[in-house]
């Protein structure tokens, strides 16, 4: 029995794919899944692109966020393995919840365009796996196309995200004159022909880098001499590989290849899965948890409403951290103090939601949510009583004003964004001289704006008015300085619920400038800290 767990437990991967939109993280997930055998078709993984992009109806944003639901965390086997991805919405969905997705995820499978580099999401994406240290691996895309010099995407990676690379393969030109790519650890050669595009298996050519006579005829003796040039240059000046480096987010290990022609998708399934690591160890108040010779333990680390507007339902993932889950079982949640059983857990195995009778460390499950659940919450044996270190706060980069149209609807109104704000939704912040009618909100994606007005007209049957406004950065300062007593210019000074005081600015010269005229008087706290 320990033996079957720690087994199934070790089996399992547990990993986020990031990217900027349009690099090409859809495609490469759906590649994987076509790899494991749980979707038969590509493009069953989301929408025609003209669907995505819809989001001007409640129906249509519904539509999408059911879509996005769906294949935001997936299942499936794949060499004896078990994996579960979790998706990062790309900029429309972009919000909190992308951020603290990551929190359950165990590495990183980073997407880049050849062509583009690094991207502004995946720059805000990436420094949220770096905060936990989890390994990054790096899959450039598009070599199909026209794509940069790979020297200078590896340089980019290193300089930008201060991580050491490790090129697993060598991509051998691109777009038109793209014939494949070298296997470092292979040392051979893997030849891209066009003629496998779509979803077959890849033909692979293998071929000694020494075989002078067999990569002229396979790359010809131009691009032959280049390679062998390139790969020397390599093999001096790149860093070693170091396997403990990559588990702990330093190295990131780089594949080259081409998602929508599946070229080079089984060679990074193979060796990502050899050097990802099974459910990781996870810090508690207090102590760390095994993963397997702990009991069950789960922090919830998302909760969506309104996937069914029918039963008003939401549900509430979590992330199994150790030990088995079994359904009908008791356990505690331990922030309510109070024992649950969970009767009706649902897993996501590609496209289809089902009731899961069990599940181990590393999986994610959804559970129906009568809205006892907050973020970050934990749930485990009641044997056990741990609570996980909190999911952090994500500062906001925009900000609204938010303002009720109908005055006699001022208990709905604070009662459904009390509501919505505390589920994690959105963070609200308090004019400290206005009335209570009028609210700032601040969110990192505009799609959680839009959450926001049709849950409150649909939930609480509230309108309201919302204005953008200008600022951009939000810090924290100590309540023991007064605001009032500040020189404050185009800055606004707010509170949150708990009376804590921030300040919101346009830019990083305001605050520069803020810290310049009140040197001595000021602090300036980086939000969530
Ligand atoms: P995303 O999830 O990161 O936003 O990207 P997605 O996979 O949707 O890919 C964005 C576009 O890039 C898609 O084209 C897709 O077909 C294309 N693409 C992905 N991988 C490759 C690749 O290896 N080579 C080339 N040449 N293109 C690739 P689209 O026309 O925007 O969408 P669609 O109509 O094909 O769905």
């Amino acid at each position: 029995m320990a033996n079957d767990l720690r087994t199934e437990i070790n089996r399992r991967r547990t990993f986020a794919i990031i990217s900027h939109p349009d690099a090409g993280k859809t495609t490469l997930t759906e590649k994987f899944l076509l790899y494991g055998g749980a979707i038969q078709t590509a493009g069953s993984v989301k929408g025609k692109a003209a669907d995505r992009h819809a989001t001007s109806d409640w129906m249509d944003m519904e539509k999408q966020r059911g879509i996005s639901i769906t294949s935001s965390v997936m299942q499936f086997e794949y060499d004896g393995y078990c994996i579960n991805i979790l998706d990062t919405p790309g900029h429309q969905d972009f919000s909190e919840d992308t951020y603290r997705t990551l929190m359950a995820a165990d590495s990183a499978v980073m997407v880049i365009d050849a062509a583009k580099g690094i991207e502004p999401q995946t720059r805000k994406l990436f420094k949220v796996c770096a905060m936990r240290d989890i390994p990054i691996f790096t899959f450039i895309n598009k070599l199909d196309h026209e794509a940069r010099d790979p020297f200078d995407l590896i340089d980019e990676l290193e300089k930008e995200f201060g991580i050491g690379t490790y090129p697993m393969n060598w991509p051998i030109g691109c777009g038109v004159n793209f014939k494949g790519v070298y296997d470092r650890d292979k040392r051979c050669i893997l030849s891209f022909a066009d003629a496998h595009k779509g979803r077959e298996r890849l033909g692979a050519i293998e071929c000694e880098i020494s075989d002078t006579e067999k990569l002229d005829e396979l790359i010809g003796s131009y691009q032959r001499e280049e390679l062998v040039e390139q790969i020397e240059l390599l093999d001096g000046a790149c860093f070693d590989f170091d396997l403990e480096k990559v588990r702990h987010g330093k190295l990131s290990p780089v594949f080259f290849g081409s998602a929508l022609n599946n070229f080079g998708i089984e060679t990074f399934l193979e060796h990502f899965l050899k050097m990802t690591t099974a459910p990781l160890p996870r810090k508690t108040e207090g102590d760390t948890l095994d993963p397997v010779k702990d009991g069950f333990s789960a922090f919830v680390f998302k909760i969506q409403a309104n996937m069914n507007k029918a039963h008003r339902d939401r549900i509430a993932f979590m992330r199994i951290c150790s030990g088995k889950f079994e359904r009908g079982s008791e356990y505690l949640h331990v922030q309510a103090g109070k024992k649950l059983k969970l009767s009706q857990p649902q897993q996501m195995m590609a496209q289809e939601r089902t009731i899961v009778d069990e599940a181990y460390a590393g999986d994610i499950i959804g559970i129906f949510d009568p809205g006892i659940f907050a973020i970050g919450d934990t749930v485990c044996d009641p044997s056990m009583k741990i609570k996980f270190e909190g999911i952090p706060t994500f500062a906001p980069e925009r900000f609204a004003m938010v303002e009720q149209i109908d005055s006699m609807k001022r208990k709905q109104f604070t009662k459904g964004m009390n509501q919505i704000a505390q589920e994690g939704a959105i963070q609200m912040f308090f004019e400290p001289e206005a009335g209570y009618e009028r609210v700032i909100v601040g969110v990192v994606g505009e799609l959680q704006f839009e959450v926001l007005e049709a849950r409150m007209k649909s939930e609480y049957g509230v309108e309201f008015i919302r204005r953008p406004l200008a600022w951009q950065y939000i810090r924290r300062i100590s309540n023991d300085v007064d605001p009032k007593k500040l020189d404050l210019y185009e800055t606004e000074w707010v509170q949150d619920y708990r009376g804590q005081n921030f300040l919101l600015f346009k830019s990083e010269w305001f605050i520069t400038r803020t810290l310049e005229h009140n040197e001595g008087k000021l602090e300036l706290v980086e939000f969530g800290q």
